[in-house]
């Protein structure tokens, strides 16, 4: 996709030469499950990890995206569709810039999260899943909003009047009622590889 009457300038700094600046190949991270599923949660605390290791990162998450860049979409299917893409389109621009980047977002459409890992490409695309049981996630409702989508306030909530289709063959699979943040921490971090640049 692109605007008319556009046309592409190359520039000198290449990825390679970033990456290289900072030793590390850049990556993303991306992170789907359920509103209240420990998304951001897991995510920020790897990310502290890599920072800890010393690796430049970021961390792009759901609500804080839209309170800014995607603060003018809502939650039906299209405004869905629009947020992921313009958040994959950002992830690539990260990992252009030699960040390894986590995105955490709710993601519930199959065909997004494809098409985000063909924009980033397969090869730098680490796609983890935070399955949480919907009925735990209903039960612990951080923000009350599965309150609210059950007695109407919110329409589109996930789970109950829009759909999640979980992964089938994630990457990285993370069952939150079997593992701590901690567990989860390290079983995320220990499955990047640090390919030497
Ligand atoms: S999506 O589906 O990927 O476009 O959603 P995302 O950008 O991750 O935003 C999810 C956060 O928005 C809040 N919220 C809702 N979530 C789901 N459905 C509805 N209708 C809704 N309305 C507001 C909620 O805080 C989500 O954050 P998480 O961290 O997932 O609970």
């Amino acid at each position: 996709m692109k605007s008319e009457n556009t046309v592409w300038h190359a520039q000198s700094v290449s990825r390679q030469m970033r990456e290289q600046q900072k030793g590390q190949r850049g990556k993303v991270l991306w992170y789907t499950g359920l509103s209240g599923s420990g998304k951001s949660t897991i995510a920020n605390a790897v990310d502290i990890r890599l920072h800890e290791l010393g690796k430049h990162s970021y961390l792009l998450d759901g609500d804080n995206v839209r309170h800014g860049l995607n603060g003018d979409l809502g939650f039906d299917d299209a405004a869905r569709i629009e947020n992921i893409r313009r958040v994959a389109e950002v992830a690539k621009l990260f990992v252009d810039a030699g960040l390894i980047v986590s995105t955490a977002f709710i993601s519930p459409f199959c065909s997004d999260r494809e098409y985000a890992r063909d924009l980033i490409g397969a090869a730098d695309f680490i796609e983890v899943f935070i399955d949480t049981p919907f009925e735990i996630c209903e039960q612990r409702d951080p923000k009350g909003l599965y309150q609210k989508a059950r007695s109407g306030e919110i329409s589109n909530f996930t789970g109950i009047s829009s759909p999640y289709e979980a992964p089938t063959t994630p990457d990285i699979h993370i069952q939150t009622n079997e593992l701590s943040v901690e567990q989860a921490t390290a079983e995320i971090v220990a499955q990047l590889r640090f390919e030497k640049i």
